[in-house]
């Protein structure tokens, strides 16, 4: 099942989201979202809201961030449970911001993504080479190592519980995503290692989408890639019309079959 996702950042305010969930409505009435795997992730401050005005859509709705802990004195953290509690499904773990802005590390991200599969919710794990890691021909061993970090304590039947977000940190926030071909590289090389390290079923079954700078004209060819499960969109989707575009670009692809 495809699957469209956004990260809103630090952007919206309640009464925008519920005009933003009237406005998604009304634009997708006539697909077939039963056949996505759609989703939002609002600030915390939104996620009730969110959760009230996207009900019934099929579009889940998720957190940013959260902490491993269950409970504790974490000030200005919130846990899986917490998330979980106005209506998350899904979490963004590792985003790139976190790293660029917060310290993050992935050994927290690894740690998150234990705390996230054992709340029954569902990580989007984000992974991505800086510019230079790019240029000097590393991006494969980066990525390598960032998944390693962060899958320490899954075990391998809950990896498809796992949507893996490619994000490139230099095509972030950016004019254009990356080249097409080199998304397909990278995406077969993250579910070449998940086959070298967890087997081929694991391999099989675990999503990667793409992230980064993705808008109307590009969607389309990045999801005509047969590596490329789904697109999680920041700037382009913060307004529902853009959302609406690409969930619509995505459904026209829903037949689209796995790797050869
Ligand atoms: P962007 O953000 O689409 O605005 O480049 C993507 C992301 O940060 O996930």
């Amino acid at each position: 099942m495809p699957i469209v996702g956004s990260g809103w950042k630090m952007n919206h305010l309640r009464s925008d989201i519920a005009d933003y969930a009237a406005a998604v409505r009304k634009g997708l009435a006539d697909v077939d979202t039963t056949q996505l795997e759609l989703f939002v992730l609002p600030p915390f401050t939104g996620l009730v809201t969110a959760h009230e005005a996207f009900s019934g859509t099929g579009i889940a709705i998720g957190g940013q961030n959260m902490h491993w802990a269950e409970h504790g004195a974490f000030t200005g953290e919130i846990s899986a449970r917490m998330l979980r509690d106005v209506g998350c499904s899904h979490v963004a773990l590792g985003h790139a911001e976190r790293f660029q802005y917060f310290g993050e590390s992935y050994e927290a991200v690894g740690l998150k993504v234990a705390a996230a599969l054992e709340n029954d919710l569902k990580p989007i794990l984000c992974l991505g080479e800086g510019v230079e890691d790019k240029e000097e021909g590393r991006a494969e061993e980066v990525l390598g190592s960032q998944l390693s970090m962060a899958l320490t304590k899954v075990s391998p039947e809950d990896l498809p519980r796992i949507i893996l977000a490619y994000e490139p940190r230099w095509a972030i926030g950016q004019k254009a995503a990356a080249d097409p071909a080199y998304v397909l590289e990278r995406h077969r090389g993250l579910r070449a290692t998940i086959e070298e390290r967890h087997g081929s079923a694991a391999a099989a079954a675990i999503r990667i989408i793409y992230g980064g700078s993705v808008d109307r004209s590009n969607a389309g060819t990045l999801m005509a890639l047969q590596e490329v499960d789904g697109l999680f969109v920041g700037r382009y989707a913060w307004s529902a019309e853009g959302f609406i575009d690409i969930v619509r670009i995505v459904a026209a692809h829903h037949s689209k079959g796995r790797m050869p």
